[in-house]
């Protein structure tokens, strides 16, 4: 379907999201741009922008056949997608199937432990607070969400977790951790709001270890879009199967 994009909503590190002529509806334009460590390091990769859109995609469908709601509509180009406008819930949800990155370092593990249970946190989506990880009651003291919508977003999160560990495990990856953020649509429903990519995931090689994500850009380990691209080829099998 062709969208065009009007004003504005915001512009993002790696994403654009304009208004479209429906009220209900954004169109979101990938960009080339990869950002790490809250904008402290920036890059423009080639290809960036197909394959996380491209990815994305893949994902909300496989969350879909879950019966996962998201915000996600269709493609329309391959770096563009329409989704619900849905009012952005200031959380986001961090589930640790191993134990890496920050974790790792405040918890002082091994990287790559993995843990009895899963571990969710929350972290609180403020850029001046200094993304602090809180715990249900701040959110619930800041008005962000009662502790109904908490617990029915923790199902949620289960939800997407079971699908996308067995979503990567079959396409030979270990779904290390991942951050995802979700909205309220108009009618006071819960949705998954936002992409789930290299970018917002650690992915291992279930083989060889490898990191297949955005720390090969945190830690100039190179071969960054290629690792993307390796993501996608590997999902989009395991789509046509
Ligand atoms: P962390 O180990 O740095 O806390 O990150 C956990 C996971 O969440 C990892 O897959 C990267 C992702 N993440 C984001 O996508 N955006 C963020 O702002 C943060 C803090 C983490
Ligand atoms: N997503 C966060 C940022 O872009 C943290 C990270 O990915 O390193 O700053």
């Amino acid at each position: 379907m062709k969208v065009e994009a009007k004003e504005l909503i915001v512009e993002g590190k790696d994403k654009t999201v304009f208004a479209t002529d429906s009220p209900d509806v954004a169109l979101v334009r990938y960009k080339d741009q990869i950002t790490a460590f809250h904008n402290i390091k920036r890059a423009t990769i080639k290809g960036k922008a197909e394959a996380s859109c491209k990815i994305a995609s893949l994902l909300y469908g496989f969350l879909a056949e879950q019966g996962i709601p998201t915000h996600f509509i269709e493609d329309v180009s391959p770096t563009e997608q329409t989704c619900r406008r849905v009012e952005i819930i200031p959380l986001q949800f961090i589930v640790r199937n191993w134990i890496a990155g920050s974790a790792a370092k405040f918890l002082h593990v091994e990287p790559g432990t993995k843990p009895s249970n899963v571990i969710y946190e929350i972290r609180y989506n403020n850029n001046e607070a200094g993304f602090p990880i809180i715990n249900d009651h701040h959110a619930v003291a800041l008005g962000i969400v009662t502790y109904k919508e908490l617990e029915e977003l923790y199902a949620m999160v289960a939800k997407v977790n079971d699908c996308l560990l067995k979503v990567f495990a079959d396409a030979g990856i270990d779904l290390i951790d991942f951050k995802f953020e979700c909205g309220r649509t108009a009618d006071g429903k819960l949705v998954v709001a936002d992409e789930f990519s290299p970018d917002t995931c650690r992915l291992w090689d279930a083989k060889t270890g490898d990191s297949l994500d955005k720390d090969r850009f945190r830690h100039d380990m190179g071969g960054v879009i290629d690792a993307y691209q390796l993501v996608l080829e590997r999902l989009t099998k395991l789509k046509e199967k």
